[in-house]
Order: C-alpha cells, then structure tokens, then sequence
C-alpha cells in the first residue's frame, strides 16, 4: 500500500472525529505488516478527561481485534472548517508512548498536511530512548 492511500484513509476516518469541545479533528490510518488498515478518530468527552486520540483509537482497534504487528501510521488533522492544508499533527506523547508497546524504532508515522504533502518520521526519531515492554523484560 502507498502513502497516498494510507494518508487518504486517515483523512476519511477524520470525518468520524468526535471533537465538540476542540474542533480539532483528527484521523488516523494504521498499517499493518499483513497489509491491513485500521482507522481511527479522535473521540471526546464532556469530562474532558476521558477523551481518545485518533491513533490510539486505530491502535486500540487493531490490538482488540488480535493485530499486534504494525508498519506505519498515518495521522491528519486540523481545525474544524480551516482551509486546506491541514498543517501537520505530530502524535501526542501518551499515543508515542502506546506505539512504543507494540512498534519497533522503524515503525513509520506520517504526518500529512495532504496526501502530496506529508512527513514521515520513525518512532525512534519522535521518541528516543523511549520507555518499552523491553526495558521491563531486560531489566535494563
Ligand atoms: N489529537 C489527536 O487525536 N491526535 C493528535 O495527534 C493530537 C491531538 C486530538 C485530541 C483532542 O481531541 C484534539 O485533538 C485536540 O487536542
């Protein structure tokens, strides 16, 4: 699967955002190594706290439906109603930390102001040294 497509599936699940309370929406689009895609949406709340990320969404849905081998992830977002381009929506610290449980330092995260117009990082480059099930098995 290309970039484009990846990136066009986030933008498609963006239109699920459930963000009254931002008017940030957000999607996702998450690759796995067999080839399938799992979106998500960000998903908000009226006690503010309890609010998903669009990522962890297409992680979390991914993960309970048994896939736990994942490629890249594609993530666009913007304010409700702004002309395009969308600007570019790094993942937060608490979705990084979740790519580390599962995502290997090479896992790709795409950062798409529009399908031609996307950054593409690795989770080491994002989160270095990152704390992971590793540390915990090694003991390190
Ligand atoms: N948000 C995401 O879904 N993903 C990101 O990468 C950054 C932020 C959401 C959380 C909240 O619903 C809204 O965007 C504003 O922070």
């Amino acid at each position: 699967m290309d970039m484009m497509a990846l990136i066009a599936s986030a933008r498609q699940a963006r239109e699920a955002a459930y963000a009254p309370y931002s008017g940030f929406l957000v999607g996702a689009a998450l690759l796995t190594k067999s080839g399938k895609v799992y979106t998500g949406c960000n998903i908000e709340n009226a006690a503010m706290g309890p609010g998903n990320c669009a990522e962890r969404t297409a992680i979390f849905k991914a993960v309970s439906e048994g896939e736990k081998d994942f490629k890249a992830i594609a993530v666009m977002g913007g304010a409700r109603g702004r002309a395009e381009p969308m600007g570019f929506c790094c993942p937060c610290g608490v979705c990084l930390q979740v790519m580390m449980e599962f995502c290997e330092g090479d896992f790709q995260i795409i950062v798409a102001a529009s399908e031609n117009d996307y950054r593409a990082y690795t989770l080491e480059q994002l989160l270095p040294n990152g704390f992971g099930p590793k540390n915990l098995h090694d003991g390190a």
